[in-house]
C-alpha cells in the first residue's frame, strides 16, 4: 500500500497517537484531513498541523456526522478515533459498543460508497486476551478477548477484514502494544506521577507485588511501525504487532518514575487488585507481542520497554 503523494483522513487527529501520525503524514508530504469531536483530544496537539496549508481540520463526531461529504476526495482512511479506555468497559458495556464499532462500521459504510480504498486501524494487544504463548505472534488463535474493549477492537478487526473482501478494499490493522510518549493524556505514568505530586512519600499501585508485566513502545516507533506496514503491506488485509522486544512489570515502571521525578524515599502500597492481582477487571497479565512480522518490512523500534518508559516520563515532566 502506497501512502506517497495520496489525500488522507485521520480519524481522532486531536488525539496523542493520531496528532503524531498526522504529524509524520504532513511531513512526508501528504494532504491530510482530521476529523475530531475533541471529547478527549485537544486542539493544542494539533498547533502544527493547523498551520500546514496541507492539513484540513473537520470538527465533528463520527457518532453522527455526514460521513459522505467529509470522505469526499478521501482515498485511505487512517481511523484512529476510539474510546481506548479498558477500565471503562466493566462499568458501561455501550460505549465501546457505540465509539468503536458503530463508529467503525458507519466510517466503512460510507467509506465504501465514496471511494476509499485503504484503510488504516490501530487495533491492540487485548485482542489476543490472556494467551500462553509469549512473544504471541499474529497468527495466535483463538482470540478470546476478556475485556469488552479487546472485543470492541476484535469486531472492528471482522468488520474491516469483512468490508475489504465484500468491496475491494484494502487494510492494514496494527494490534498495539501499550504506546507511551508526549501528548498522552491517560496511562499509568499520568496516574503515578499525580499521585506522588500529591504525596512524594507513598505510592498507591493497582494490583499486587510487582503488577502486570508488558511491553511498551515509544509512540514515535509506532508511528514510524504504522507507515513501515503499510508501506510494506502484501495481503489484502495485514496484520501487524507494534510493540517491543522486551517487557517489564508495574513496579519497574514504578521505579523509573520515582527516579526520575527524584524522591528519595517513597513507599510503595499494593492495593492487592482484583482477580488474581490485576489492576482492574478486563487487565491481561502478561502481555509481550511477537515484532519479527514488521521487523522483516525494515522497521525497528528505537527504544526497549525502559527506554520508552523513562523517555515518557521525561516528556511528561517536561
Ligand atoms: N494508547 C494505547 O496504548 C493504545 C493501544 C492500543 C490501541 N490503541 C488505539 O489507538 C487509537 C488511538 O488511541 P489514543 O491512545 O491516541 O487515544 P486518544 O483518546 O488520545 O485519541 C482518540 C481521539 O479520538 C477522538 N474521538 C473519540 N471518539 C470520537 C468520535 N465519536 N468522533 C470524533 N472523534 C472522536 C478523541 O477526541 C481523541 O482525540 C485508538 O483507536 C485506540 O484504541 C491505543
Amino acid at each position: 500500500m502506497k501512502l506517497k503523494g495520496r489525500r488522507i483522513m485521520v480519524t481522532g487527529c486531536a488525539g496523542f497517537i493520531a496528532s503524531h501520525l498526522a504529524d509524520e503524514l504532513l511531513a512526508r508530504g501528504n494532504e491530510v484531513v482530521g476529523v475530531d469531536n475533541l471529547s478527549a483530544g485537544k486542539r493544542e496537539f494539533m498547533s502544527g498541523m493547523l498551520s500546514n496549508e496541507r492539513f484540513t481540520f473537520v470538527e465533528g463526531d463520527l457518532l453522527t456526522m455526514d460521513l459522505a461529504r467529509a470522505l469526499d476526495g478521501i482515498e485511505v482512511v487512517c481511523h484512529l478515533a476510539a474510546n481506548p479506555d479498558v477500565r471503562l468497559g466493566a462499568k458501561n458495556t455501550h460505549i465501546h459498543f457505540e465509539q468503536n464499532i458503530e463508529v467503525t462500521y458507519r466510517l466503512l459504510e460510507a467509506g465504501k460508497d465514496s471511494g476509499v480504498k485503504d484503510i488504516l486501524f490501530p487495533s491492540t494487544s487485548t485482542v489476543y486476551g490472556e494467551t500462553e504463548v509469549m512473544p504471541t505472534p499474529e497468527d495466535y488463535g483463538p482470540l478470546l478477548p476478556i475485556s469488552v474493549y479487546g472485543a470492541s477492537k476484535l469486531a472492528c478487526e471482522a468488520l474491516i477484514s469483512s468490508y475489504c473482501h465484500t468491496f475491494d478494499q484494502n487494510a492494514v490493522i496494527y494490534r498495539f502494544a501499550n504506546v507511551v510518549g508526549t501528548r498522552s493524556t491517560h496511562n499509568v505514568l499520568h496516574d503515578f506521577i499525580r499521585k506522588l505530586r500529591e504525596d512524594p512519600h507513598h505510592l498507591e499501585i493497582l494490583g499486587a507485588e510487582p503488577g502486570t508485566i508488558k511491553s511498551y513502545v515509544h509512540v514515535k516507533d509506532c508511528v514510524s511501525g504504522m507507515v513501515a506496514g503499510a508501506e510494506g503491506a502484501r495481503e489484502q488485509v495485514e496484520i501487524y504487532n507494534i510493540g517491543s522486544r522486551d517487557w517489564m512489570t508495574v513496579k519497574d515502571i514504578a521505579d523509573i518514575v520515582v527516579e526520575e521525578m527524584r524522591l528519595p524515599d517513597v513507599e510503595y502500597r499494593w492495593t492487592g487488585g482484583v482477580k488474581g492481582g490485576r489492576g482492574w477487571v478486563g487487565d491481561v497479565k502478561k502481555m509481550l507481542l511477537a515484532v519479527d512480522k514488521l521487523e522483516a518490512r525494515g522497521w525497528e523500534p528505537k527504544l526497549g520497554s525502559r527506554e520508552a518508559i523513562r523517555r515518557a516520563v521525561q516528556e511528561i515532566l517536561a
